[in-house]
């Protein structure tokens, strides 16, 4: 059973540590930290107790962005990133948002699935949008009617 509760800067540590394990080229505390300052909605998911997710979303005005949505790697392929993502579309759909998007590196086989899988369709791409390792990646946009 996931709880989920706001990602506060006493979670940043533990957050910006999983985003290393995680990512080869990670959100640093420092971005994090912008995200709550600039009032973005982050939130933790966790099961008894332990946090084994997290997500950021942006909301402009009817558009939320999911800007980041990461599940302990130990964990994966279970279903928490599929609860979690619901629990956003929820949280966005109170806020009024009538849409969802996002960006995903085309190599990200396991985020396009489960984007895919939860009604995500692609709607363009962002040139050299990731750092890469060489050079920089572009980004699949994609976007779900809420
Ligand atoms: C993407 C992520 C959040 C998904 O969370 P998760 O808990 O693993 O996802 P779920 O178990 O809910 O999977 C839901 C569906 O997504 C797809 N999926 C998830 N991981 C997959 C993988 N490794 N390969 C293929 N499909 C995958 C499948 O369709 C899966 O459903 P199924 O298991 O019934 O086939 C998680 O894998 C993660 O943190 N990845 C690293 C960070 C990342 O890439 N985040 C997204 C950045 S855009």
């Amino acid at each position: 059973m996931l709880h989920y509760r706001v990602m506060t800067v006493d979670d940043l540590d533990a957050v910006a540590e999983t985003e290393r394990r995680v990512y080869p080229f990670p959100w640093t505390r420092g971005n994090f930290a912008d995200s709550l300052a600039a009032s973005h909605g982050a939130w933790l998911a966790l099961e008894r107790g332990q946090m084994i997710g997290y997500a950021v979303m942006m909301q402009v005005l009817d558009e939320a962005h999911l800007l980041n949505i990461t599940v302990l790697p130990e964990l994966q392929r279970k279903g928490r990133g599929s609860a979690l993502l619901q629990h956003l579309f929820g949280l966005a759909r109170m806020r009024l948002a009538i849409r969802m998007l996002l960006e995903v590196r085309p190599g990200n086989i396991s985020g396009q699935a489960l984007y895919k899988r939860h009604g995500f369709v692609e709607i363009g791409r962002r040139r050299d949008y990731y750092p890469a390792h060489q050079g920089r990646e572009d980004a699949i946009v994609m976007a779900r009617e809420l």
